[in-house]
């Protein structure tokens, strides 16, 4: 059907609109960084990538590399200008949150504001404290139990404030634990015996955790960009000044996950328990076993988040089959350590 010459006015207006979204992308060597990276290129957005070393694996054409401190706002504002989007998706040293997040959340947040961008946020669950229930929706509250709960807790307060003080604008998606990566618990713990024909449950076998397939949450970042720096500015008005949004992802159970590894791999893998025991052995002597010992609950209470807000907001959500995940997981665990999962 034809839909005559005003539909194609209308559809090259939009194409030339969309052809200037820009982002920069903070933390573009990052897990959720690279996979933003990339889910932006690919859906037609301009790309600035914000690293403090080389790139760790070469970037699409077109995406313009800057290479400086994060918290080096002068560079970072010039590089902002006609940007509609930034990405937070630094994360500092495990176990300094307490001093390098604030820092780096007011360089983010006086960005946006220098720029007028919209800043995106992929946020965890960690604000819900350690007696987290089952059920994550937007409106659960939050529970500063433990030291990261109260360090996320003011981080997202602190976005929420700038929105009321000063109008600047920022959204959260709040995602599960990242697959799709180096650095996850797949590669360094539950997949680490494959080859042994082991599979290493993180706790009972039959508790659902939350995870987010990267290039999943990354095009959830793509579409929810498009709401703020989209042509169809009426949708702007669909989110507050600072909104939250659940990324459901995949809720799985541990016994799910080793089912979906056997199937993939064709052969059954005998379950071990990750060595929890052991782990808290050394707490005494290294800050990062005490600050993941500290998260061990995320795999004792069982928890999933409830994605319909971001559904009804974006219609059908990316959402990658569990069997094609794990087979991308299974070809990224023998790739080269730090090397992303091959799409
Ligand atoms: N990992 C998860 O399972 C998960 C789940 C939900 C939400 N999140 C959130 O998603 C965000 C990104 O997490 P991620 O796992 O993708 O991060 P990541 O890969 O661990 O790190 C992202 C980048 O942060 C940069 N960085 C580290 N320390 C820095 C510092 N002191 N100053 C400036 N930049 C620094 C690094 O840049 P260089 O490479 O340049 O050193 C790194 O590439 C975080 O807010 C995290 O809490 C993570």
């Amino acid at each position: 059907m034809d839909r005559g010459p005003a539909h194609h006015a209308a559809m090259s207006t939009n194409h030339e609109i969309s052809m200037t979204q820009t982002v920069l992308v903070l933390g573009a060597n990052g897990r959720l960084g690279r996979a933003a990276v990339l889910a932006f290129a690919a859906a037609g957005w301009q790309v600035r990538a914000q690293v403090r070393r080389a790139v760790r694996a070469p970037l699409p054409a077109g995406v313009q590399l800057l290479q400086c401190d994060a918290l080096d706002l002068p560079t970072l504002t010039a590089a902002g200008q006609g940007v509609q989007v930034v990405v937070n998706a630094l994360s500092p040293d495990y176990t300094q949150w307490a001093t390098l997040l604030p820092p780096i959340t007011a360089a983010t947040l006086a960005l946006a504001r220098a720029t007028g961008a919209t800043l995106m946020l992929p946020g965890n669950v960690y604000n819900f404290g350690n007696r987290l229930p089952a059920v994550l929706a937007e409106d659960t509250p939050f529970a500063a139990t433990h030291p990261k709960a109260a360090q996320r807790i003011a981080l997202e307060a602190a976005l929420a404030q700038a929105a009321q003080a000063d109008g600047v604008r920022s959204i959260v998606v709040r995602a599960g634990d990242f697959l799709g990566d180096a650095g996850t618990w797949m590669d360094l713990a539950m997949g680490k015996g494959l080859a042994r024909g082991r599979f290493t449950q993180m706790g009972p076998a039959d508790l659902p955790h939350a995870w987010a397939w990267l290039p999943d949450l990354a095009q959830t970042f793509v579409r929810v960009a498009g709401l703020v720096a989209g042509p169809v500015q009426a949708h702007r008005a669909r989110l507050p000044a600072h909104a939250v949004l659940h990324f459901a992802g995949h809720t799985l159970t541990g016994a799910q996950l080793q089912q979906a590894f056997e199937a993939a791999l064709g052969r059954p893998l005998q379950a071990a328990s990750f060595p929890w025991p052991l782990l808290r052995l050394g707490t005494p002597f290294s800050p990062m076993l005490r600050a993941l010992f500290e998260m061990r609950y995320l795999w004792q209470r069982p928890h999933q988040l409830d994605g319909s807000r971001l559904q009804a907001l974006l219609g059908t959500l990316p959402h990658t089959p569990l069997d094609a995940v794990v087979r991308q997981c299974i070809a990224g665990l023998s790739a080269p350590p730090g090397r992303p999962v091959p799409a």
